[in-house]
């Protein structure tokens, strides 16, 4: 395993659709495993998806014990999510001043349905479906969105915050 290097926004490979993982390429799945998480580990993130190791198959790891990134966050375990997918289940929505490892030293206000419902495969190849509210269907939200070549500054409605993460911590509106 190994940590890999990230690709950055505008890198083209970041905004296209990522493929399903079918049962004969499971063999792939420890080795990319591997890496995303020594990748995720070593930048300090709390989730990535594999194309932001430049793999376009879905799959990504959610999950930290303790954050630089976000101190203010409740730890979330961690989890392998294999072919997931997403159903919205509230309207209501949560705001966050999300960042991401594939665009470096930014932050940007993203709201988000507060609750979900989560169908993935686990490494054992078994079905696993969840609801998730908070915080946790926020950082599953956003790394599903990367399995379709979305990035989180597509999803602000409001670039008046959006920054360096240096500049908007300094905001009375950030949290
Ligand atoms: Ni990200």
């Amino acid at each position: 395993m190994a940590v890999k290097e990230l690709v950055t926004w505008g890198d083209p490979n970041l905004y296209r659709q990522s493929e399903s993982v079918d049962s004969s390429e499971w063999n792939i799945l420890p080795e990319l495993i591997g890496d995303l998480r020594d990748t995720m580990n070593a930048a300090g993130g709390i989730g990535i998806a594999a194309p932001q190791i430049g793999v376009l198959k879905k799959v990504a790891i959610i999950g930290f014990e303790k954050s630089d990134r976000y101190p203010g966050k409740e730890p979330i375990p961690e989890t392998v999510l294999i072919n997931p997918e997403i159903e919205i289940l509230s309207n209501s929505v949560l705001g966050n001043w999300e960042g991401c490892l594939s665009v470096p030293g930014m932050r940007g206000y993203v709201e988000r349905s507060d609750h979900i419902s989560l169908r993935y495969q686990n490494i054992d190849g078994e079905t696993v479906i969840r609801e998730l509210t908070g915080f946790p269907s926020v950082v599953v939200q956003h790394e599903c969105d990367h399995l379709d070549g979305v990035i989180f500054p597509m999803r602000i409605s409001d670039f008046s915050r959006f920054g360096p993460e240096e500049t908007v911590r300094g905001r009375p509106d950030y949290s």
